[in-house]
């Protein structure tokens, strides 16, 4: 019985922002009363002013949650299970108060996008039990506990590494049992290919300051769509992953998919915050400098991107 067990293994949501939230809602639905780690007193205050947290769903539907809240140096015991959404550059700083010592007995399941962060969080927490969600759901913040979820999306859940308990791993079963993801045995293949789609993307739509579609229009943008989808394949390729369909063929898809969207780092950029890009365009470097392989188109698009913020 899905609402039972989901009660038996509580989820601690950390980052809960705009998927971070409709994830906690989606644990609600699930019958489980999933605790909110918030950064501060500032931000408990809001959370109560607001009422908890209010999801405006695709259908129309509202739904208000009012989950616990708990804030670094309130006590309590460890969370157990952690689903993370954070920003990408966030998320070690995030985690550090909540994981005080080596991960042992705890899980933490990482939903956000790029790579690199797994290996940051398995440096710093060498027993932390640690898995990885790749999702197609889509949730922007009105408010920042008022939230409107435009896509219900796939999510993908699957373990990064064999360290840490696997016991914690129930909880991650039984939220796939209630509908929350998929559990899945090649989780890399899914990070990597969203890594791929988001590294020919996001980068070019932040410097062009343009929608996706206008990347098949802006001249100087449409050249650089194949350098770097060949890129970003043969960096996957040197670390064992293929993909099912060419790299190219498959962002100039989601552009058509999603011709009318502005990227999240168009956005961040134009709002002047810190972007993901170490850890899209960032991550390709890093990979492709380990494997010696040159990799100019997204060093410049990573080069670019800082210079803009
Ligand atoms: N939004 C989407 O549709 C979508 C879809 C798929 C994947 N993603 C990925 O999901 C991740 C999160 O994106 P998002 O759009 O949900 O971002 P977001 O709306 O900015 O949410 C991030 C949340 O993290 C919180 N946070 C940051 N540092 C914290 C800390 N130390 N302690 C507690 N909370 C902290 C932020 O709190 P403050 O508000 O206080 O800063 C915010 O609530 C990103 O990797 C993004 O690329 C997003």
């Amino acid at each position: 019985m899905p609402g039972r067990n989901m009660q038996a293994h509580p989820w601690h949501v950390l980052g809960t922002g705009s998927i971070g939230g409709l994830f906690c809602a989606r644990l609600a639905t699930a019958g489980s009363a999933a605790t909110v780690l918030l950064r501060n007193a500032g931000a408990r205050e809001a959370w109560h002013a607001a009422g908890g947290l209010l999801v405006e769903h695709a259908d129309g539907h509202r739904q208000q949650i009012e989950a616990p809240v708990r804030i670094p140096g309130d006590g309590g015991p460890l969370p157990r299970h952690l689903l993370v959404a954070t920003k990408a550059p966030d998320t070690l700083a995030a985690l550090a108060p909540w994981l005080p010592g080596d991960g042992e007995g705890q899980l933490v399941l990482l939903l956000q996008n790029g790579m690199g962060t797994s290996e940051q969080v398995r440096a710093r927490w060498p027993r932390v039990r640690l898995w990885n969600a790749v999702t197609t759901a889509g949730a922007w913040r009105e408010t920042p506990f008022h939230l409107h979820c435009v896509a219900d999306g796939e999510t993908r859940a699957g373990r990064w590494d064999d360290a840490g308990n696997a016991d914690l791993d129930a909880a991650v079963e039984h939220a796939a049992a209630a509908g929350l993801w998929q559990c899945s045995d090649d989780i890399r293949v899914h990070l990597w290919r969203k890594l791929a789609i988001n590294a020919v993307i996001n980068g070019l739509t932040a410097i062009h300051r343009c929608r996706n579609g206008e990347l098949l229009e802006i001249a100087a943008a449409q050249a650089q769509l194949a350098p770097l989808a060949r890129e970003v394949e043969a960096v996957a390729a040197a670390d064992d992953v293929v993909f099912d369909e060419p790299v190219l063929a498959l962002a100039e898809r989601v552009i058509h998919l999603t011709a009318a969207n502005y990227s999240s780092m168009n956005r961040d950029v134009a709002a002047g915050r810190r972007t993901e890009i170490d850890f899209i365009n960032g991550y390709v470097v890093e990979r492709a400098h380990a494997h010696g392989i040159a990799v100019p188109a997204n060093g410049a698009v990573l080069a670019a991107v800082h210079a803009l913020a």
